[in-house]
């Protein structure tokens, strides 16, 4: 039938598109047209991709030509639209993703909706032929995300039969300098990063508020106030990128943001900054052993980056459950995970700090900022760092380890119990309304992701349920 044809034609259209604009796996088969085929990447499942994906995934993607009949390209634009914020497969092909794995997000959305049967939507496959996925292919996109997670993702502590889960263990430690983290940790406490020598990195990143503030706004010097709720330390070397919107490649990058934000730490320049270090002769022997060359901003903020690196909580009661210990959680808390699962959260918050792998919009399904009023300048999201229209409202998705300790949440800080944040992640980014016995059932699920730091459980302020 025509319709098979066409989605046949259009992925044609596509592979073309694709290679024009260079989206290949390599940089080499990016500048070579005879390089490997679009969406290699995917291995295995590229071809179901292609021919039943691609069309409703991939952005510069020509529409079809019956989309020009009236009626129909209203139809199809929106499921364009709204298949493409759902998950955009070109971020899998733009220069930051370019020569890595699948990430982490697209395997556990393509699990989810392949498990729960989902996709192509419905109206769509009810009236073009040949467009819905097989059983056979069904089993081998499932087959295919299991045995990618396995190679790129499993941190390998899990006990078998708990490997293949979307959330995975966090590891006891990563490999680190000490001399370099322990002056790292001196200066994240050292408040004469600040102008006025009033506040440390750790005067807004507190590690017995589980690496917070627990403010809605943190407090920069002289009384001034941000519009944007400051994310935990712990954890955060698994970010893809830092910031709510990214615009820190790793952490030492983003350690040379705020001694210099004007609302936060307020100093000058590195200059003004070292020149007080300079004074502190101890401090200074210390850190010369280490960085032979003496201060400088990339050697303050790499000794900053690399104590973050230790900042890590394992052995949460989860983890201790995905390691096998099967009582270390009860039976609503285990429960709670499998709703975590199907109503789609562990798509977004997945991997070993449930989240931090991809950006995603906070008005998915419904409008947030519209329902919630009083817009703020850090709504842009995204969009505040990459100027692209497109990316309004996207935010990093956050990690949820010692959830119960890092409230208030979301960006906007408004959020004050477990239940209202679990609730609101249903309604506009599961798209689905959870009912109250599911969100508490989800919200004792996340109170077990609380883990250790230095061999003791973390402690602080307890979110309401
Ligand atoms: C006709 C267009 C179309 C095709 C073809 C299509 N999708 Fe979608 N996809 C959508 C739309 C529309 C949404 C948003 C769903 C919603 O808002 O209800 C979506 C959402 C998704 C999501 C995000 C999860 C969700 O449900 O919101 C994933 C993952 C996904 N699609 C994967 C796939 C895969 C895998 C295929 C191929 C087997 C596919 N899609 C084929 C239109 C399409
Ligand atoms: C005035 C309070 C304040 C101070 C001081 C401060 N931060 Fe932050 N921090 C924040 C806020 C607010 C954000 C979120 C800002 C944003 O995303 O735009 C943030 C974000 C971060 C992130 C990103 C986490 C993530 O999940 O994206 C890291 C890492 C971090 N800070 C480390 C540091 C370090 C290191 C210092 C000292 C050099 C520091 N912070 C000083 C408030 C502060
Ligand atoms: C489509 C991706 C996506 C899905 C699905 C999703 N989340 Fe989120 N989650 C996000 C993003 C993005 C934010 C941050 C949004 C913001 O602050 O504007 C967030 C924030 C949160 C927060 C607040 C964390 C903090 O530190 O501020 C919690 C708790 C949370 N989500 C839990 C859940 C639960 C439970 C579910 C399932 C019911 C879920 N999420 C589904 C992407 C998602």
């Amino acid at each position: 039938m025509l319709t098979r044809k066409t989605l046949f034609v259009a992925a044609g259209i596509l592979a073309a598109t694709l290679g024009a604009h260079g989206l290949g796996e390599g940089d080499a088969a990016a500048s070579s047209r005879s390089g490997p085929p679009p969406l290699t990447k995917f291995s295995k499942i590229a071809q179901v991709i292609q021919d039943k994906c691609a069309a409703c995934h991939t952005r510069d993607y020509e529409l079809p030509f019956y989309a020009a009949i009236p009626g129909i390209r209203e139809i199809i634009e929106k499921d364009y639209r709204d298949g493409l914020r759902a998950m955009d497969l070109n971020e899998e092909f733009g220069p930051s993703r370019l020569n890595k794995p699948v990430s982490e997000p697209t395997l556990a959305k393509m699990e989810w909706v392949t498990f729960n049967e989902t996709m192509p939507p419905a109206k769509f496959t009810a009236v073009h032929w040949g467009s819905r996925v097989s059983s056979d292919e069904r089993k081998e996109i499932l087959l295919w995300v299991a045995s990618f997670r396995a190679q790129h993702y499993a941190t390998g502590t899990a006990v078998k039969e708990l490997a293949n889960e979307p959330v995975q263990p966090l590891p006891d430690s990563l490999p680190t300098d000490a001399k370099k983290v322990a002056v790292g940790k001196k200066l994240f406490n050292d408040k004469r990063l600040s102008g006025d020598n009033t506040l440390s990195c750790a005067g807004c990143h507190h590690l017995d508020k589980a690496g917070t503030d627990n403010q809605r706004f943190s407090e920069g010097v002289r009384q001034q106030f941000g519009d944007i709720n400051a994310p935990t330390v712990f954890n955060a070397v698994f970010n893809m990128s830092q910031f709510w919107n990214g615009r820190a490649a790793d952490l030492q990058e983003q350690a040379g943001g705020p001694p210099f934000n004007p609302i936060e730490m307020a100093s000058k320049d590195w200059d003004e900054i070292i020149g007080k270090l300079n004074q502190d002769q101890t401090l200074s022997e210390e850190f010369k052993a280490v960085y032979p060359a003496g201060w400088s901003g990339a050697s303050i903020t790499d000794a900053i980056a690399e104590y973050e690196k230790t900042l890590l909580t394992p052995d949460s009661r989860f983890d201790q459950w995905l390691k096998g210990k099967k009582d270390a959680i009860t039976k609503d808390e285990a429960n709670g995970y499998q709703r975590f699962k199907a109503y789609r959260c562990s798509s977004c918050h997945v991997g070993k700090s449930l989240g931090g792998q991809s950006f995603e919009y906070m008005d998915l399904k419904k409008d947030y900022f519209k329902d919630r009023g009083g817009p703020l300048g850090s709504d842009e999201g995204l969009k505040g760092f990459t100027q692209k229209a497109e990316d309004l409202h996207k935010f990093k998705v956050p990690n949820l380890r010692n959830i119960e300790l890092t409230g208030p949440y979301l960006h906007d800080g408004l959020v004050t119990t477990l239940d209202e944040a679990v609730r609101i992640m249903g309604t506009y980014l599961s798209g689905m309304e959870i009912p109250a016995v599911d969100r508490a059932l989800i919200v004792d699920f996340m109170r077990t992701l609380t883990g250790e730091h230095e061999g003791k459980r973390l402690t602080g302020n307890v979110t309401p349920k």
